[in-house]
């Protein structure tokens, strides 16, 4: 029972915008087209459309709906439910909890390359070495960070309707706009390397879209299929207790069905035009080798990639982390709602109070977290075989330990303990029809918690 009044979102498109600013971010900039170049091309993407209009749905629907059928978030949403699940509660508050210590950081990086942009410095960001000088920095690092994260905390202590609905109805429309933009360009590019080789932004395009089934094994195919279910995941906001937040401010006349699909189209549509903007302009520049994994892609591939286009690359690289400032502000403004939002319902206390104290806390966390990279600089050996810093370690624990984990564990409750008719009735509410219902039951009940389980032993390396 809801009796205390809360914040909520005044329209369904308001929704809509809100929750795919939490799923567009940097996994969909930079991660969707490294997956995509390393994993097939065309293959990989079938392979992720068949997901998302498949899994993704079943998971967008359970978060959403748990949130708006209980009208709670995550810390309390399963207890309520089922006593003995509350420790379900609990762990997924955890990740945004993670999450938050150091997406403001990177959150500092993007809006400091932005900076270099517009100040006309692109040239000097192209450097070797640029990124990891900047990094590794005491104090620039710092300051980055505190003025994201404070333009962060600023939308959340607004509110849910004053603050995140309404930024997100503000700057998404501008996102889609600046990234067809790029997408354009890129496909426009040309260039003759040293050896007279031409390469252009077709031919980039060619390398994204065409399937490639050369050397195409089962084992390949199955880490294809894994890949392009973590990134569905963790491209989605889902099973981090931010799309149950986002679910309880849901009115109840609002569509989930058609909503839920707005959410998907949106996230996998930035996706695919993300792709459509690096892939050939990184393939133009440098060939296929460019395609870097990890951040090194956005902070120090692309930077050449701006400076080979001469005199445009500063107003495509300003366009680009504007673009990308926007995703990754929009994303982080729902980590920290979802913390505001548990900790407001947990210790009964008012909006403003709250978003102060968790600023403040995010502030110290995320110091610690550019102090990894200095003063607190270790390299540790991850159980996926990576070597990180603080930053890896927490990522690491985040998003490859815990979210394959609760994900599982969510599909469990919701196939066999409360059953997936109980989340029918929500997708139902208002008088709809919850057309994938019968996909619903079978995906959420056998093939997810088996997927999951296989995600969970394959990121702790328990199998290879
Ligand atoms: N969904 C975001 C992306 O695709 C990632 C994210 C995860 C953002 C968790 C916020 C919280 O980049």
């Amino acid at each position: 029972m809801v009796t205390k009044k809360k914040g909520g979102f005044s329209s369904s498109i308001g929704f809509v915008l809100s929750a795919a600013g939490s799923a567009v971010g940097v996994g969909n900039i930079w991660r969707f087209p490294y997956l995509a170049a390393q994993d097939g091309g065309g293959l990989f993407l079938l392979v992720y459309l068949g997901l998302v209009l498949t899994f993704g749905f079943t998971l967008l629907a359970t978060d959403i709906a748990l949130g708006r059928r209980t009208g709670k978030n995550a810390l309390n949403a399963f207890g309520s439910l089922h006593p003995k699940w509350g420790f379900l509660g609990k762990m997924t508050f955890l990740v945004p909890a993670i999450i938050m210590t150091y997406y403001s950081v990177i959150g500092g990086w993007i809006t400091r390359y932005m900076v270099v942009y517009l100040t006309g410095q692109g040239k000097a960001a192209a450097q070797d070495g640029y990124f990891t000088s900047f990094i590794t920095s005491k104090a620039a690092p710092v300051m980055f960070m505190l003025l994201f994260l404070a333009v962060t905390a600023f939308i959340v202590y607004s509110g849910v309707e004053e603050g995140i609905e309404r930024f997100s109805k503000l700057v998404m429309p501008g996102l889609i706009f600046l990234i067809i933009g790029i997408a354009a360009f890129s496909l426009t590019l040309r260039h003759t390397d040293a050896s007279g080789k031409v390469r252009t932004g077709l031919m980039g395009l060619a390398v994204y879209l065409v399937p490639d089934l050369t050397g195409l094994t089962f084992s390949r195919f199955l880490k294809i299929l894994l890949d392009a279910m973590s990134q569905l995941f963790f491209s989605l906001s889902v099973s981090m207790g931010i799309m149950i937040t986002y679910g309880s401010y849901v009115k109840k006349d609002v569509n989930l069905n058609r909503s839920i699909s707005q959410i998907e189209l949106f996230d996998t549509g930035v996706a695919l035009l993300a792709g459509m903007m690096i892939i050939p302009a990184v393939y133009v520049f440098s060939g296929t080798e460019g395609m870097a994994q990890g951040p090194s892609l956005m902070f120090v591939s692309l930077p050449k990639v701006f400076d080979a286009m001469g005199g445009v690359g500063t107003v495509v690289g300003i366009a680009f982390f504007l673009m990308v400032a926007v995703a990754a502000l929009t994303s982080c403004v729902s980590v920290m709602e979802t913390l505001v939002a548990n900790c407001m319902e947990l210790f009964h206390a008012p909006r403003k109070k709250t978003s102060l104290v968790i600023g403040i806390l995010s502030a110290v966390s995320a110091v610690l977290i550019c102090l990894g990279y200095n003063v607190l600089y270790f390299e540790l050996p991850l159980p996926n075989g990576q070597t990180g810093q603080l930053l890896d370690v927490m990522d690491y624990v985040s998003n490859s330990f815990l979210l394959p984990l609760i994900c599982l564990l969510t599909c469990i409750f919701v196939g066999w303990v409360i059953k997936p008719d109980w989340i029918a009735e929500e997708m139902e509410t208002g008088g709809y029809t919850f057309r994938r219902k019968k996909i619903y039951a079978v995906i959420i009940r056998y093939i997810a918690p088996v997927v999951m389980t296989v995600i969970f032993l394959q990121s702790t390396g328990c199998l290879r």
